[in-house]
């Protein structure tokens, strides 16, 4: 990885609290979409599922949802993408991992509390390949866990069995509304090497 993109996409990224007055194009979605799904989950099982909300109306719908302190940063980002895990994704292992036809029938037996960590656990991971995805293109993120989960599920799930786990509000960040870094830990306090 050239020294340039890891500047973009860790070293010197943020997150964002303020937005320019840029869109963001369905096209862009589209591109973000199309790297993210190839980042690696457990059995191939990509069991996240995006929102882009976007339009008026849909902001909408989100701003009761929202802690009162992420209500103005994420009704003037140009798109905010809610994460979610889709429940019956064991449905969709036929397509997803072929050559193992029986696969969606073992992930259907999982045992609840076992198949809630394994759906956190993969969406999770998509949602942070999202955030990697969207600084490469020259997106900025602002990823939030304050919010109503039974409420966005209300929302904007009625329809399908989908659980909202995080939102991340993309656009250009505005620099003067970023907030002053704060430290990360060091090698010797995180890490080992065994
Ligand atoms: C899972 C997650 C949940 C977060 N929830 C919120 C939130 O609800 N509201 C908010 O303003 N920031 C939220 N943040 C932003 C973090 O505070 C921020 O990413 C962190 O302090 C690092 O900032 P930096 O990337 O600018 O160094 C969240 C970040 C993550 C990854």
């Amino acid at each position: 990885m050239s020294d340039q993109l890891l500047q973009q996409i860790l070293l010197e990224a943020r997150t964002h609290n303020g937005w320019l007055a840029e869109t963001i194009d369905d096209a862009t979605l589209r591109r973000l979409y199309e790297a993210l799904r190839l980042g690696p989950t457990a059995a191939n099982t990509v069991p996240a599922r995006i929102v882009f909300v976007k339009s008026p109306e849909a902001k909408e719908r989100l701003r009761p949802c929202l802690a009162p302190g992420n209500v103005e940063k994420t009704m003037s980002a140009p798109v905010t993408a809610i994460i979610a895990y889709d429940t019956r994704f064991h449905d969709k292992m036929p397509k997803l991992f072929p050559a193992r036809p029986t696969m969606g029938e073992t992930f259907a037996a999982m045992p609840p509390e076992q198949r809630d960590f394994f759906l956190l656990q993969n969406a999770s991971l998509q949602a942070g390949y999202l955030i990697l995805a969207a600084r490469a293109l020259g997106l900025d993120c602002g990823p939030m866990a304050g919010f109503d989960r039974e409420k966005v599920d209300a929302a904007f799930f009625a329809d399908v069995p989908w659980r909202s786990i995080l939102l991340i509000n993309l656009g250009h960040g505005d620099p003067a509304k970023l907030y002053p870094r704060n430290p990360r830990l060091d090698f010797e306090e995180a890490c080992r090497i065994a």
